[in-house]
């Protein structure tokens, strides 16, 4: 989804200057290399030969919260699903609904390589999850950054091919042939570090990294930053974001 899912950021095949291809929402395709496997985004529009149009809401909601296929078989990395586990009801449900109304496209997508073995689940059935009530706005915050927007799946690093979550946004996840374009870039600090991370940064700075891809000194951020995704997320999510940045431990520690 546009927005702080970014789930277009992985699942839409982007041109060589990392633009989303015209016509081709969803449809898959785009390659994400690492140590442990190549995968290729699958086409997650109805197209029904190609896509998920004949999966059922209850089939691609356990896709995207439990990991599980209709076939049984585990989603891999880097599906974020260990952290999409922890959607609400209300956003996974959005989600499909949205994807109901994206138009099918037909695209075969090549199999992900994988050289490691995927579990076969990522833990007990997600039955229900309550919503994070926008009133207390760190928590609120951590869902949006942690779970609706993976963030953390790039900005932690990985350690032998698995996060490091006591490092949890710390830099140093490498992305090899980001986009298939054959070059390399490291995600940065985004804890409140004063030297290494945005613990200097004003609200502005941060925000204006986050939506626009502009870095503190004016730098324009790889598009491996999903910035593009997030133009059309609102102020008071962009804020609870930010509270939720500036409440997290600094790393790395003094
Ligand atoms: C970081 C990249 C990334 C993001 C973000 C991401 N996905 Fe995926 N997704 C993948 C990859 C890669 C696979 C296939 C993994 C494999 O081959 O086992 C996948 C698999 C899937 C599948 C299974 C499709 C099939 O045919 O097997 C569905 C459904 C899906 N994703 C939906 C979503 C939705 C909805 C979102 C946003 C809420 C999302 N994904 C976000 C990378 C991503
Ligand atoms: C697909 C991977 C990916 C996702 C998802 C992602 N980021 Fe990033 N982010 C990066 C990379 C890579 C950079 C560094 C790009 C560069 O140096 O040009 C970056 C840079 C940033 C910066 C700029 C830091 C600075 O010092 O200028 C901020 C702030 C940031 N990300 C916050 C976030 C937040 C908040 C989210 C979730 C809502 C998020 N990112 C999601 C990969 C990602």
């Amino acid at each position: 989804m546009k927005g702080i899912a970014a789930c277009g950021n992985c699942h839409t095949p982007k041109n060589s200057n990392a633009i989303e291809v015209e016509g081709m929402a969803y449809a898959g395709s785009f390659v994400i290399e690492s140590p442990n496997f190549k995968a290729y985004a699958p086409n997650i529009t109805m197209d029904i030969e190609t896509g998920i149009g004949d999966w059922t809401d209850e089939e691609i909601t356990r896709s995207i919260r439990d990991g599980i296929r209709p076939d049984g078989t585990s989603i891999g990395p880097p599906m974020p699903s260990s952290v999409y586990a922890l959607m609400s009801g209300r956003d996974v449900k959005a989600i499909v609904s949205y994807l109901r109304t994206v138009e099918p496209v037909k695209n075969v997508v090549p199999k992900t390589e994988f050289k490691i073995t995927l579990p076969s689940s990522y833990g007990p059935p997600v039955v229900t999850v309550p919503e994070v009530s926008k009133d207390d706005p760190i928590a609120y915050g951590r869902y949006l950054t942690y779970t609706l927007g993976h963030c953390f799946d790039c900005h932690t690093p990985l350690e032998d091919g698995k996060y490091n979550f006591d490092l949890i946004g710390e830099s140093g996840r490498v992305f090899d042939n980001i986009f298939g374009l054959g070059f390399t870039t490291v995600s940065l600090n985004i804890t409140p570090h004063k030297l290494f991370g945005l613990g200097e940064c004003s609200d502005g700075e941060i925000k204006l990294a986050m939506v626009e891809g502009i870095s503190r000194n004016g730098r324009s951020l790889v598009r491996a930053m999903a910035f593009p995704n997030y133009q059309k997320v609102t102020e008071e999510d962009i804020n609870a974001i930010v509270a939720y940045l500036r409440s997290m431990k600094p790393f790395p520690a003094d």
